[in-house]
């Protein structure tokens, strides 16, 4: 199965954002990732609706956001308005996950639930016929640049065994280098956010980095 490679859209250039998504969407690259922050729920503070808008506009390939973000069930329907059409929700930040799950159906949006690595598998087995993709943070959330969390590894292999019987597409978000994407694709993860470890840094054009994750 082809790998879902998503291009981390707070790394990419925003004094030039709509040659970025053109130039990304050239190189292949299948999803824009946007990392919605609120500064409370993860201590960083990155995009909103207005860059998502944006990202929407340029580009042909589907939009995706990650929101951390407090209490996301009022606000995922400006995110969909804004062109996102894959929404994922914190379990973490939300009391009726369930309910979110659900309005984001409803909204038209694919649903997903994104982990932080202390978040346990048994802690959302629940929820997961729920979910078309989980997405599993490799690092803490907020930023880029930060190391992978080595223990994730282990949740991986193991939310892989329930893909068949839930239907839900594995994601990993956080530190995924070429090296961390081909071992983690033998264990199962069918898609992975291109930050500054794959895609967004030197030796390379997005092309090039694009086509060797290939
Ligand atoms: C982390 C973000 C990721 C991150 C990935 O909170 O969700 O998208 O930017 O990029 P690197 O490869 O720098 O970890
Ligand atoms: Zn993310």
């Amino acid at each position: 199965m082809e790998k879902i490679l998503c291009a981390s859209m707070m790394c990419a250039d925003f004094g030039n954002l709509r040659e970025s998504v053109h130039q990304l969407e050239e190189a292949g690259i299948d999803v824009f990732h946007c990392d919605i922050m609120d500064g409370t729920f993860v201590p960083n503070f990155t995009m909103g609706v207005t860059d998502v808008k944006a990202i929407a506009a340029a580009a042909t390939k589907p939009v995706d956001c990650h929101l951390m973000i407090d209490n996301p069930a009022n606000k995922v329907e400006w995110f969909i308005k804004a062109g996102a059409s894959i929404i994922y929700i914190h379990p973490e930040s939300e009391r009726y996950v369930v309910k979110t799950l659900a309005h984001i159906k409803e909204l038209g949006a694919s649903a997903g639930i994104a982990i932080n690595p202390d978040t346990s598998i048994p802690s959302i087995e629940e929820i997961l016929n729920l979910c078309d993709y989980v997405m599993v943070m490799t690092v803490n959330p907020g930023f880029s640049g930060q190391k992978f969390v080595q223990f994730t590894r282990d949740k991986i292999a193991r939310l892989a065994k329930l893909k068949e019987k839930y239907g839900f597409k594995i994601m990993v978000d956080g530190a995924c280098s070429p090296q961390v994407i081909d071992d983690l694709s033998k264990l199962g993860a069918d898609g992975f956010v291109l930050g500054t470890s794959a895609l967004f840094r030197e030796g390379g054009t997005y092309a090039q980095h694009i086509a060797a994750l290939r």
